[in-house]
C-alpha cells in the first residue's frame, strides 16, 4: 500500500491505473469494521482501491466534536492495508482548503430533514468535501455506508445534479453483536451509556416487525421506536421519523411496498448517535448480546 499526501502525489500515483476500474472509499479515520467492510467491497469490485482519510473541519458545527474527534494514524494505517487499500491518502488541512477558501457545494431540499434540520450546514461541509475528493481522485465508484443514509442520499444527488462521472455504491451497516451500528464515536460511550445505546436497533426493529405485520401509520412506527429509545433512560433524542426513502420527506402513512427510512439520531451522554432501517429489506440479524 502506498501512503500519499499530497493532491500532485496522488494524481500522479493514480495516473497509470487510470485505464482500469478506481474504487474510493473517503473516510474522517479511526477506522471500524464498517470502514473496512467499505473498503473490502471496494477491493471486491475494483482493480485499484484508494481511501483516503481527513477530518473535515467544514462538516463541524462551531459546538460539536471536530477537537476531540477520534484519530489513530498508525492503526489506521494497518488497517487499510489488511483491507487490501492500494493508495491511501492522508491529505494535511491546508492543502485541502486554501486561504480564502469561498466555495461551498450546496444539495437543496434533501438536506432540510433529519440531520440536515438539527446540523445547519453540515451537509453543505460533506458535500463540498466529496466534491473535491472526487475530482482529486477520480474514482470510478466511491463507496458509502447505509448508517449515514441522508448522507448516502446527498452525495447521490449531487453527482447527478453536478454529473460527476462516478457511480455511487451503498454497503449495508455493520454492527456490533448487540446490533449497534458501528461508530467512531462509540468510542466516548461510557459502560452504561454503551449498553443504553442497543435500544436504538432494538426499537428500529420493533417498528420494522410491526410494519411487516401490517402496520402502515408512520406515527405509530415512530412511537414504536421512541418508547424503546426512552426506556433506556439515558437518551436525549434529536429525532426519531419516518421518512420516504427518496425525498426524506416526513410520511403519514408508509406504502405496503415500504420505500420508506426510519431514521434516528440520539445522545447518549455527550456522544450523537445515528441510525436507521429500510422497511423494504430485511431486518438486520444480530445476537442481541452486548460484545
Ligand atoms: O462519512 C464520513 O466519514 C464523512 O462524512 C466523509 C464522507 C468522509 C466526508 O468527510
Amino acid at each position: 500500500m502506498k501512503i500519499v499526501h499530497s493532491k500532485r502525489e496522488l494524481r500522479e500515483t493514480l495516473a497509470p491505473y487510470r485505464a482500469g476500474s478506481i474504487g474510493f472509499v473517503p473516510t474522517m479515520g479511526y477506522l471500524h469494521d464498517g470502514h473496512l467492510s467499505l473498503m473490502s467491497t471496494a477491493r471486491a469490485r475494483c482493480e485499484t482501491v484508494v481511501a483516503s482519510i481527513f477530518v473535515n473541519p467544514l462538516q463541524f458545527g462551531p459546538n460539536e466534536d471536530l477537537d476531540v474527534y477520534p484519530r489513530d494514524t498508525s492503526g489506521d494505517t494497518e488497517k487499510a492495508r489488511d483491507a487490501g487499500v492500494d493508495v491511501l491518502w492522508m491529505p494535511e488541512s491546508a492543502q485541502i482548503y486554501h486561504d480564502g477558501h469561498g466555495t461551498i457545494v450546496k444539495v437543496a431540499h434533501l438536506t432540510d430533514h433529519l440531520c440536515g434540520a438539527h446540523r445547519p450546514g453540515h451537509f453543505d461541509g460533506v458535500t463540498t468535501i466529496v466534491a473535491k475528493l472526487l475530482n482529486t481522485v477520480g474514482p470510478t465508484y466511491a463507496f458509502f455506508g447505509q448508517k449515514d443514509y441522508q448522507q448516502l442520499a446527498v452525495v447521490r444527488r449531487m453527482v447527478r445534479d453536478l454529473d460527476f462521472p462516478v457511480e455511487i455504491a451503498a454497503v449495508p451497516t455493520v454492527r456490533e453483536s448487540d446490533g449497534l451500528a458501528m461508530s467512531s464515536r462509540n468510542v466516548f460511550l461510557s459502560n452504561s451509556d454503551r449498553a443504553a445505546a442497543g435500544e436504538i436497533i432494538r426499537g428500529l426493529c420493533a417498528a420494522h416487525e410491526q410494519f411487516s405485520a401490517g402496520e402502515r401509520r408512520a406515527a405509530r412506527l415512530v412511537e414504536t421506536v421512541s418508547a424503546q429509545i426512552r426506556r433506556s433512560g439515558r437518551a436525549e433524542v434529536d429525532y426519531v421519523e419516518c421518512v420516504d426513502a427518496l425525498t426524506l420527506e416526513g410520511l403519514v402513512e408508509v406504502s405496503p411496498q415500504g420505500d420508506a427510512v426510519i431514521a434516528v439520531a440520539a445522545r447518549f451522554g455527550s456522544v450523537r448517535l445515528i441510525d436507521n432501517i429500510l422497511l423494504d429489506q430485511p431486518a438486520p440479524a444480530f445476537t442481541g448480546s452486548e460484545p
